[in-house]
């Protein structure tokens, strides 16, 4: 008994990735590849991900990334027991590139293709790298996506809160682009604050006001760029001090916000565990609130990797394990979607 060894395809926004998963009889699993093609360099000049740009690099890369996989793997087709894709939420353009490969693969081996949705593939992170239980609570935060989840089985999620506009990676790319920082801007921020003064800006914390656990993160965004634009009317110019100072404000007012917000996360749905996924689970500063507000209430914080914390294939390898474990197929009239709520 060999358990159940699946391909994983990911191509939903700016990474072309590919990974081979196996699960064990016992439930365990082995990430026996994962290969992740970025596309950084094509998108820094323009501030953002641009979706043609993204769609035809997905096209060119994901015959490679996929070849790459299985080789690294040192599995072919034919040890294979099924092909998962993300099938949304995402760009229409890269989301086809993988889900026609994964059909014509499908088509010319046989194998069973799962559709996946590629929230759900962040949200069993944690059982792919810790063999989490069900149930427990997520807390996705990357440039996309935030919100807070429920995780009660591989099909069963129930939302406790989003954000109402943007998602905190895309502020932190924002601020880093007032500051004239690079992009994706989360990491250069980070370093700047941490040489900044966090009391010299108050920024707002939004939505700590309403109950619940919706987020916001535009109307920060608006005051660093107001306070940003007094001091250069005022001097002409930011200093290095200037920068610093404005990252360590924005960082304060984002990590005070998710740290409210996961404390009544927890106390609304008491779970062992919360664990976070998506680029922003990066951040130092970020993890130490939140870890604080786990050990509080008595939970677990888990932090998986970050090779697993940020898009990949092999999430969605699990999570198309998980799904076909539960009866979960799709045959060839699957297709993409660009929303797709859990
Ligand atoms: O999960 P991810 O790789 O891609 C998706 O958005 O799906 O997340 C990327 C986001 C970017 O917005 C990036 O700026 C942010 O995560 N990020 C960070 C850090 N590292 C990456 N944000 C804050 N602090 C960081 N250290
Ligand atoms: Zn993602």
């Amino acid at each position: 008994d060999h358990g159940l060894t699946f391909l994983g395809i990911e191509t939903s926004c700016d990474d072309t990735a590919a990974a081979v998963v196996r699960r064990l009889s016992d439930g365990g699993a082995l990430i026996l590849s994962s290969v992740v093609e970025g596309q950084a360099e094509l998108h820094a000049a323009f501030g953002g991900v641009v979706p043609e740009i993204a769609a035809r690099a997905h096209a060119e890369k994901i015959d490679h990334a996929v070849e790459a996989a299985l080789s690294a793997a040192s599995v072919s087709l034919a040890d294979l027991d099924g092909i998962a894709v993300t099938a949304g939420p995402g760009l229409i353009g890269g989301l086809l590139s993988g889900l026609m490969l994964a059909k014509g693969l499908a088509a010319a081996t046989g194998l069973p293709m799962v559709g996946v949705n590629h929230l759900a593939g962040h949200a069993l992170t944690p059982r792919l790298t810790d063999a989490v239980a069900y149930p427990y609570l997520m807390l996705l935060v990357s440039g996309g996506h935030c919100q807070f989840l429920a995780v009660e089985g591989p099909e069963t999620f129930h939302r406790l809160g989003s954000t109402i506009d943007d998602a905190p990676g895309e502020a932190f790319d924002k601020i880093a682009k007032l500051l004239a920082l690079p992009q994706p801007g989360g990491p250069h921020v980070e370093r700047e604050a941490a040489l900044g003064d966090l009391a010299r800006f108050r920024f707002p914390r939004p939505l700590l006001d309403r109950p619940g656990c919706d987020l916001s993160f535009s109307g920060l965004k608006t005051a660093v760029l107001r306070a940003r634009d007094e001091i250069i009317a005022q001097k002409g110019g930011l200093t290095v001090q200037d920068r610093r100072d404005l990252c360590a404000g924005f960082q304060a007012a984002v990590a005070d916000v998710l740290a409210e917000k996961t404390r009544r996360a927890l106390a609304a749905f008491p779970a062992p565990v919360i664990a976070v996924a998506g680029g922003v689970a990066a951040n130092g500063a970020i993890r130490a609130r939140l870890q604080a507000v786990a050990d509080q209430a008595g939970a677990r914080f888990l932090a998986p990797p970050l090779k697993l914390c940020t898009d990949n294939a092999a999430m969605i390898a699990w999570a198309g394990i998980e799904r076909h474990l539960a009866g979960g197929v799709d045959d060839a009239t699957l297709s993409v979607r660009s929303r797709w709520p859990l």
